[in-house]
C-alpha cells in the first residue's frame, strides 16, 4: 500500500478464532494467515499508567496489528483527512493499522495490557513523530 494514500477505512478489525476451555481459553495467531504480513516484532504495553497517552506518530512502511489482551483502551486513527476512535476491549479483535496512519492510544484501563504485532524490525527512520510532517506527507499526494 502506498502509505501517502492510505485510509482509515484500510484499518480493519481482524477477528481472531478462540478456542475455549473451561480451564482457559486460548487464540492462535499465525502470520500470513491471520494477519497479512510476515510477523518481524511482537511488543507488548504493561503497567500503564493513568491517563496515559501512547503512540502519537504514523509509520511509513510498517503494518501493525494491535490487540487488548486485558482491560481496554481507545486507539484514534487519522489518515489526515477524516479521524474515528476505536475501542478495543476483546482478546479476539486485532485492529490492523495500514501505513501512513497517525493513531494515538489513550483511555486505557487499570491493568490493561496492549499487545502489537508488527510486520518490520524497529526503526526509527520509518517514524512520523511530528503532526505537521504527517499532514504534509498525506496532503501532497492528493493535490
Ligand atoms: P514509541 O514507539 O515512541 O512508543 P509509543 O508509541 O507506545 O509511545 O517507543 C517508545 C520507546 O521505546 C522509544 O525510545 C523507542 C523504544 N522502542 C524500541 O526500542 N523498540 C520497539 O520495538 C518499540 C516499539 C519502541
Amino acid at each position: 500500500m502506498d502509505s501517502k494514500k492510505t485510509k482509515i477505512d484500510n484499518c480493519i478489525i481482524l477477528k481472531f478464532k478462540e478456542i475455549f476451555n473451561i480451564q482457559g481459553n486460548l487464540i492462535p495467531i499465525e502470520q500470513i494467515k491471520d494477519v497479512p504480513f510476515e510477523i518481524k516484532r511482537v511488543y507488548f504495553l504493561y503497567r500503564i499508567t493513568e491517563n496515559s497517552k501512547r503512540g502519537g506518530h504514523a509509520h511509513k512502511a510498517l503494518y501493525q496489528v494491535i490487540l487488548s489482551l486485558n482491560g481496554s483502551f481507545d486507539v484514534l486513527l487519522d489518515d489526515g483527512f477524516t479521524k474515528k476512535i476505536v475501542h478495543l476491549s476483546n482478546p479476539n479483535e486485532g485492529l490492523l493499522i495500514v501505513p501512513g496512519i497517525w493513531r494515538e492510544l489513550f483511555s486505557f484501563s487499570n491493568n490493561s495490557i496492549c499487545l502489537v504485532l508488527a510486520s518490520e524490525l524497529y526503526d526509527e527512520h520509518d517514524y512520523i513523530r511530528n503532526y505537521d510532517e504527517f499532514i504534509k506527507f498525506k496532503a501532497l499526494e492528493n493535490k
